[in-house]
């Protein structure tokens, strides 16, 4: 019995203070099928880098995957496969061998269905010290980046809003941006500058960016989340 109401406890804690993650309104279809036990096979070749519940580490060098969509997380894996975008650490992966269109499918449907949260729950009694510990250790909090936060929005609502959405959610094959690590963001922004990753061309080309530009606009992403 005493198990079972620690159990209990720990669900509600679960349920009551989670759904405040900060990607929950990515439109993507949560309806979709794949497999879950798949997914959750595959996820631990992912999580040696991208961490077990998808949110990144090292600062950053590994991009946070949970709640970007399936289908831009599709496409990325796709142009690791062909070598379009360059990507070391994950080459050994990046192949139809180890990483099927099924297994792609899975745990791409896998990472975009979870829901991190932003902020460690409040009610910090009811949980203990062990597992106010596992929870942090899956938060990932953007910490204010140095930079002219009123210039970047102003570029930002220009030439970046049409399609990464007003308050940086993105939509389809349009990355999220917001709650992602600003150090990753920074150097996809000067991969896109230098043209060692391909980003659509639109009215501003990042070529045109200054440094300070992609400073200030990495200065208003960073407050999105706050
Ligand atoms: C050895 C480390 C490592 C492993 C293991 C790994 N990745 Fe990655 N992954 C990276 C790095 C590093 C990047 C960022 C590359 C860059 O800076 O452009 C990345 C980027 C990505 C991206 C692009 C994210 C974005 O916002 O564009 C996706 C999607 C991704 N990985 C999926 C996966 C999946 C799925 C797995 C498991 C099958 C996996 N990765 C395993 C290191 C790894
Ligand atoms: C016309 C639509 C469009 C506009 C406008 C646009 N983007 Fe993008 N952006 C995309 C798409 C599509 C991708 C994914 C590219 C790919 O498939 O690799 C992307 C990728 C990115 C990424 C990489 C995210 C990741 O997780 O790796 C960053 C950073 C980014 N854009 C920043 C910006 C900024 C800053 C602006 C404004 C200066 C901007 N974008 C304007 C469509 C757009």
């Amino acid at each position: 019995m005493v198990m079972l109401h620690k159990f209990w406890h720990f669900s509600v804690v679960m349920l009551g203070l989670y759904p405040l993650g900060g990607y929950a309104d990515v439109p993507h279809d949560k309806t979709a099928t794949y497999d879950i036990e798949n997914a959750e096979d595959i996820n631990e070749l992912c999580a040696g880098c991208h961490g077990r519940k998808g949110q990144g580490g090292k600062g950053g060098i590994y991009p946070r995957l949970a709640g970007l969509t399936p289908e831009y997380m599709t496409r990325q894996i796709e142009s690791f496969k062909s070598r379009e975008r360059i990507n070391l650490p994950m080459l050994p992966y990046a192949n139809d061998r180890e990483l099927s269109q099924q297994d792609v499918h899975d745990i791409t449907h896998y990472l975009a269905a979870i829901d991190l949260p932003t902020q460690l729950p409040r009610s910090s009694e009811v949980i203990d010290g062990l597992e106010r510990l596992r929870q942090s250790k899956s938060i990932v909090q953007i910490g204010r980046y140095p930079g002219n936060i009123n210039q970047g929005e102003r570029i930002y609502m220009e030439a970046c809003r049409a399609c990464h959405q007003r308050d940086g959610v993105g939509r389809t094959d349009k990355p999220r941006l917001r709650g992602q690590y600003t150090q990753y963001l920074k150097k996809q922004m000067h991969d896109f500058k230098k043209g060692t990753r391909q980003h659509v061309d639109w009215e501003v080309k990042f070529a045109d960016l200054s440094d300070n530009d992609i400073n200030n606009i990495l200065a208003f992403l960073s407050i999105l989340d706050d």
